[in-house]
């Protein structure tokens, strides 16, 4: 087991109806004044948003609302949500919804106490110092955000999505309640299940041999949040199923699973070569969520890249689907292992998910300006299981049409 840090320092408040306690929570963090940030318009629908604000009314917090976040955040509303952070003199910001948003909350956050462009940080011109308290409701299991040390924002006019990484950012308190992902689509239910099992595997397929507390962490999750994603296709409402799927999107990305596998420290856990190839796509193409892009990007990485660790491989094929190998040939290490894979896209397509870049309407023309601005983020090589060059890279994505 290799050494690590390891630091989640957010206050999780989980529980069925648990969305109400938002303004109470948000005061104990001594805020007066918060930023509400939304997204396109599912939290007024379904009536959360109004939920919120009579909480915070309760809890005697001041707010002003900023909605408009749309998936795949971009940084010009960032910039609006700094000004008017600013403005109305804000002590937190608080996010409802999912990962876009508490993105966008995270980068108004740390943006806001700073007098250059927010941008600056995602270019590595500016290194992050003080942010603003974040706090969140979290509306769908997915990106992890609300746990996590990552924030990820798209610049359109640069066609880029540049990702910037800090305990600094992590949420004070995230309020979990499954009953008010009850609305979600199944294909966001989908996308964001697939994201979730992504997270787990960047990490577990990392360079260290095995680690088993961690390993076997990794695979209890895949394989909770597989049955639990199979049961609320069939059953949306379904309430221990979508809180099994909430907690396992916060574990799978809160580096718990990370945990002895990582190359240094301080360092995350693994290469993140799939999210990596995935960012691209949803960096040119907005309208792609993030996790149905990974559902296409993952099986295709591990089918080009297996051979380089059949350990890794075979600890996979047994902790998640339960299969080993016949014989010591390559042969049944081979079977083993693509079983493995194959069980795995199986999955993903059951969902609803896509099998191939094609199935999300993307054309292999593309794939030259994802691979220009895939160079300009990661450089010629990237990844740690097999590292990965520009070629490799353009393979990984032809492969999966
Ligand atoms: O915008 P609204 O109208 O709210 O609709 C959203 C959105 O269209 C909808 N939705 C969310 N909760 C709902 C709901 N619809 C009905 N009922 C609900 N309860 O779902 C759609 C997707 O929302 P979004 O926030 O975009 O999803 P997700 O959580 O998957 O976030 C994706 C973003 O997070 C980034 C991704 O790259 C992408 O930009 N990531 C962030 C990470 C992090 N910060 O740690 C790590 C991830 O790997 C990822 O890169
Ligand atoms: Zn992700």
């Amino acid at each position: 087991m290799n050494d690590f840090v390891f630091q989640s320092p957010t206050r999780f408040v989980f529980g069925r109806g648990y969305a109400d306690r938002i303004g109470g929570e948000v005061a104990a963090l001594g805020a007066k004044r918060a930023l509400l940030v939304y997204g396109g318009g599912s939290v007024v629908r379904t009536g959360l948003l109004a939920r919120v604000t009579v909480s915070l009314d309760a809890a005697g917090v001041g707010y002003v609302e900023l909605g408009g976040v749309r998936p795949n955040p971009e940084v010009g509303l960032v910039r609006k949500g700094i000004e008017l952070a600013r403005r109305e003199q804000v002590d937190l910001v608080l996010a409802v919804g999912g990962g876009s948003v508490i993105d966008t909350s995270k980068a108004i956050a740390f943006g806001t106490s700073y007098q250059g462009d927010v941008w600056d940080f995602f270019m590595r011109k500016a290194t992050i110092g003080a942010c603003l308290p974040i706090a969140c409701v979290l509306t769908i299991p997915a990106a992890g955000s609300e746990a996590s040390g990552s924030c990820v924002i798209s610049n359109d006019e640069l066609g880029l999505k540049k990702g910037v990484n800090g305990d600094v950012f992590r949420p004070r308190v995230a309020v979990l309640d499954p009953e008010v992902t009850f609305t979600l689509p199944q294909y966001q239910t989908a996308a964001g299940a697939t994201d979730i099992i992504c997270h787990i595997c960047e990490r577990f397929f990392s360079t260290a041999g095995p680690v088993p507390v961690t390993d076997n962490i990794c695979c209890g999750i895949i394989r909770a949040v597989m049955d639990a994603a199979t049961t609320v296709i069939a059953t949306p409402d379904d309430y221990d199923a979508r809180a099994t799927i909430m907690w396992s999107g916060t574990l799978a990305h809160n580096d718990l699973c990370g945990c002895g596998r990582s190359s240094a420290p301080t360092k995350r856990a693994g290469g993140w070569e799939s999210h990596g190839l995935e960012h691209e796509i949803s960096a040119h193409r907005p309208e792609v969520a993030h996790g149905a892009g990974l559902a296409v990007i993952l099986p295709a990485w591990m089918r080009y890249v297996w051979r380089a660790n059949t350990e890794r491989f075979l600890a996979f094929a047994k902790g998640v689907f339960d299969v080993e190998p016949v014989d010591q040939t390559d042969e049944a290490t081979e079977d083993a292992i693509t079983y493995a894979i194959d069980e795995l896209q199986r999955f993903l397509v059951s969902l609803g998910m896509p099998r191939t870049l094609g199935d999300l309407g993307l054309s292999q023309d593309e794939v030259d300006g994802w691979l220009q601005t895939l160079r300009q983020n990661k450089g010629e090589r990237f990844g740690e299981l097999r590292p990965l060059t520009m070629e490799d890279a353009r393979a990984i994505y032809l492969s999966a049409f």
